[in-house]
């Protein structure tokens, strides 16, 4: 780490003595303030609930200007990821640092297709669960259980385990996630098929049955491997942490991977697509466009409880980048499939435009994020709602692994311990 000029120091009105800190400088975004020796020095921690302020590791994989609204993959602008590479492109990218020449591109593509089958027993362990169980029920147990099904590459500490851990599961979660859709609708599971894209394989999994052959529509692969792109890494998000932290104890990387999955279920989190989606369902059943005022003053109304869902977030107080993307993929897919005059998608037009023009959001710097589109595309090409934050799930697993495995390759990683403020009872005798 690279100290920075400036340099900090700590004093306290009670007359203990004052503490130097070091500052550290990235190559953009702020510098951070290294309190590693704070409790050693002083006897005391920092509070910081929720992270708001604190950098939990240094990373050279993804970088956001929130207030920008810019989105970095490995220094490249998700913008002209998304234009110009593929899903597996970025994996590589996000994976090794750098984007592949032609004959690493083919060898990565390669080895991704050759591990996208699952151990046949997986199915039978699928079998185990309820037909209507949420599919991130499934999925997190999938996942965890792949270290049952792959003994060889359980050892965070070796490299080769961790490497091919991550190919493994970019190339299994497809299969994966498809068959959990499968499960639930009592269809046969389909095969990968090695001969499609990425994203053709898995729309082939997900749609085709074994009676007819299936035609992968090019329209809807670009815009499956566009959402897999935009979901593919997001720095230290709370499924990230989840990963590092899990991983941190010095679990397998599946299990670590598990954990992420867990974590992402959330609304908060990726759950919030499947609940921007029940949201317009919600108002649409209301009355639709004439009901948006009423729904916006609920949202207002702080004891309601009730969020716009799709908008907001923690670091982009500007506008989301994916967000703009993801418009237009919307537009291309409904156009594509005849849906221009989909009710949703213009009940979701008319809400955007009247939530950015209302004070309350305006103040907030709340703009639609990622999962606000991204619903509307994925209800278009079929993908049921409660499948959404799955499809999430396959497309994170890239920076989920990249980050783990950037973690453990670091000499500075410790086991992840936070502390605490103690507010219980002092020690006290049982009467
Ligand atoms: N609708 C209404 N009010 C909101 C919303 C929203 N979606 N988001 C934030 N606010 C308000 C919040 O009530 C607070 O108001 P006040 O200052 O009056 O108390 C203010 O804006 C700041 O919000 P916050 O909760 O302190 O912000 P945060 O950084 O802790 O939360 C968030 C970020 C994403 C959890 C939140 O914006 C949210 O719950 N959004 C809806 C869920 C969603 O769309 N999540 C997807 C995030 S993008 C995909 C991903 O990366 O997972």
């Amino acid at each position: 780490m690279k100290l920075a000029d400036n340099k900090s120091t700590l004093s306290f009105s009670n007359g203990s003595p004052q503490v130097e800190l070091p500052v550290y400088q990235g190559t953009i975004g702020p510098d951070v303030i290294d309190i590693r020796k704070l409790y050693a020095q002083t006897g005391m921690f920092t509070y910081d609930p929720g992270f708001m302020s604190t950098a939990s590791c240094q990373s050279a994989i993804t970088y956001i200007d929130g207030d920008k609204g810019e989105l970095l993959y490995r220094g490249y602008p998700i913008e002209q990821l998304a234009e110009k590479c593929d899903y597996l492109d970025t994996c590589y990218l996000l994976l090794n640092g750098e984007l592949p020449d032609n004959a690493q591109r083919d060898d990565f593509h390669q080895l991704v297709t050759n591990h996208t089958m699952v151990n046949e027993q997986m199915q039978f362990f699928l079998r185990g669960f309820r037909r209507d169980a949420h599919p991130m029920a499934v999925l997190t147990g999938l996942v965890g259980a792949l270290s049952a099904f792959y003994h060889d590459s359980t050892d965070i500490h070796n490299p080769e385990h961790r490497n091919i851990a991550a190919i493994r599961l970019i190339a299994k979660m497809p299969t994966l996630v498809a068959m959990a859709y499968k499960y639930g609708l009592g269809q046969p599971y389909m095969y990968p098929q090695n001969n499609l894209s990425y994203a053709g394989n898995f729309l082939r999994m997900m749609f085709g049955t074994p009676c007819e052959e299936y035609k992968v529509n090019p329209v809807i692969e670009k815009a499956m491997d566009r959402i897999f792109i935009l979901h593919a890494d997001h720095e230290q998000n709370a499924s990230t942490s989840t990963v590092r932290l899990c991983g941190s104890s010095g679990t397998n990387p599946f299990a670590a991977i598990a954990a992420g999955v867990a974590c992402l279920w959330g609304p908060a989190h990726g759950g919030a697509n499947e609940a921007a989606l029940n949201m317009l369902y919600d108002i649409q059943k209301q009355g639709g466009v004439e009901k948006i005022g009423d729904f916006i003053k609920q949202v207002k109304d702080k004891n309601s409880n009730v969020k716009l869902m799709g908008f907001g977030h923690r670091v982009y107080k500007n506008y989301d980048p994916r967000a703009k993307l993801m418009q237009e993929t919307c537009n291309e897919v409904l156009e594509a499939l005849g849906l221009q005059n989909d009710p949703l998608f213009a009940l979701a037009k008319a809400l955007e435009k009247i939530a950015l023009e209302d004070e309350y959001f305006v103040s907030r710097k709340l703009y639609p994020n990622v999962d606000f589109y991204s619903g509307i595309v994925q209800r278009a090409v079929g993908i049921p709602v409660n499948l959404f934050t799955g499809i999430f799930a396959l497309a994170r697993t890239v920076g989920w692994i990249a980050q783990l495995n950037e973690m453990i390759a670091d000499p500075e990683y410790k086991i992840g311990r936070p502390r605490q403020l103690y507010v219980g009872s002092p020690r006290r005798n049982v009467p």
